[in-house]
């Protein structure tokens, strides 16, 4: 264990001297301007290995965890997506995970229907975070857990996803109250409120906020609050922490980070893994595969000669969207255990690719907000080992998750990086990276 963390203290020193710059994950413009200055040399000596300059614009580019598309229909940016013939996008399965995790909070309920309703009131009572109202995988947790629990209205052949505030005496007309007859009994189910957990600066998923907000609800209507339910771990989380354990309220949320599947021992009620570690090796893998000049399948859906290979249990390809998505699985009391390291890496695709025939390339990634409980705790982790595995020598910006501009600042000098991995702020925003790459 200590030999192999000289080791890769001296591959760390090795590629700083490199490249003359720091990638200490998350950090501000410096890592990103003294990148840029470092590493003429080393750009300048692969491109003019494979025989001429790459222009910006056909360099690899995958965009990952936020989807391009439009925040209020949904409808995905095919300009973005295909802008170039070696851009893709990595994510999960939004509506397969959002079904999971209505299941699962439908299922705890109905499992737990003797003690579920703390006040005796018929009234199952339940209030949710939501990330953000332009995010389609917050749009789709919401609605899933709409479907399941029964307290979904349509709106233009959807189920209607916007926040309700309060809605205590079930009077919003954004949802209904659902009804379950179990143990012998009939319940309503009631969506005591939801709120979009933005804060004051305009960073959305924030789970700070999620705090302030179950402080709130629970001081005027707690006794009726029986479940709480989250569009991800990072606000579940503060939910949990501020008031649902102390007063054991099953508390659900998503992404299987550390921290809440350790939870689950102290009464949190489950998560859904969006198989982060399959997610982050696509994000890097297609990145390489491009610079390789190889198929995109590579140590993908075929075994490349690493013997890597993902099994189709775990993504689909939709080629059309020119999108990956890895797929997900219920993390409960059942079988967290499984699930107690959200940062080991796919034993599938864990093989070192060799560095003769996969030369050393560099990646500009951003990730759209450092605080992020999900994309910091978890992705980022995930992305840094697989980046060794892969030889791609990776500069990580951490964003301010409020602005584009706080990221697209630190990509003044594009023609420094071999391929572009983006995660943006806004889904509608793709061609503010876009442009950078095409001057
Ligand atoms: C994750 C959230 C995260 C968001 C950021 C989602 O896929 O589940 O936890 O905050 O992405 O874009």
């Amino acid at each position: 264990m200590k030999k192999k963390m000289v080791v890769l203290t001296m591959a760390a020193l090795l590629a700083f001297s490199a490249t003359a710059c720091g990638s200490d994950g998350s950090s501000g413009s410096s890592t990103a301007s003294s990148a840029s200055t470092g590493s003429t040399s080393t750009q300048a000596e692969s491109t003019a290995s494979e025989g001429g300059e790459v222009a910006n614009k056909d360099k690899p580019l995958v965009w990952f965890n936020r989807q391009p598309s439009n925040s209020s229909t949904g409808e995905l940016d095919m300009t973005a997506l295909s802008f170039n013939e070696d851009t893709y996008y990595v994510g999960f399965d939004a509506n397969q995970g959002a079904e999971l995790q209505g299941t699962m909070v439908m299922d705890y309920i109905q499992a737990n229907i003797d003690t579920i309703d703390r006040n005796g009131d018929g009234v199952i009572g339940y209030v949710l975070a939501i990330g953000d109202i332009g995010h389609n995988d917050s749009i789709a947790r919401t609605r899933g857990v709409r479907k399941a629990l029964g307290t979904g209205v349509e709106k233009d052949g959807a189920i209607n996803s916007e926040p309700v505030g309060t809605n205590t005496d079930g009077s919003a007309t954004a949802v209904q109250d659902g009804t379950l007859e179990a143990g012998g009994k009939s319940y309503v189910i009631r969506e005591l409120a939801s709120q979009e957990m933005k804060n004051s600066a305009g960073a959305t998923w924030d789970a700070a906020t999620a705090g302030n907000a179950i402080g709130t609800w629970s001081s005027s209507f707690g006794d009726e609050i029986d479940v709480v339910v989250s569009n991800n771990d990072g606000m579940g989380m503060s939910m949990f922490n501020a008031w649902s354990r102390d007063n054991e309220v099953p508390t659900f949320g998503y992404d299987a980070n550390n921290d809440a599947v350790a939870a689950i021992a102290e009464g949190y009620g489950g998560t859904i893994s969006q198989h982060a570690d399959v997610q982050a090796y696509l994000t890097l893998r297609v990145l390489r595969n491009a610079l390789d000049g190889v198929d995109v399948d590579t140590g993908i859906g075929t075994a490349d000669e690493a013997g890597n290979v993902l099994s189709d249990d775990v993504y689909v390809y939709n080629e059309e969207e020119r999108s990956y998505y890895a797929l997900n699985v219920a993390v409960t009391a059942d079988n967290y255990q499984e699930f107690t390291d959200s940062t080991k890496v796919y034993e599938p695709v864990s093989n070192q690719l060799d560095e003769s025939s996969h030369a050393a390339k560099k990646v500009w990634l951003n990730i759209y907000n450092s605080s992020d409980n999900f994309l910091s705790s978890t992705y980022q982790p995930l992305l840094e080992k697989y980046d060794d595995l892969l030889n791609l020598e990776v500069d990580y910006i951490g964003g301010d998750g409020q602005t584009e501009s706080n990221i697209t600042n630190r990509l003044g000098n594009p023609s420094q990086y071999d391929a572009f991995a983006i995660n943006m702020v806004k889904t509608d925003n793709a061609a503010s990276y876009t442009a950078l790459l095409s001057q």
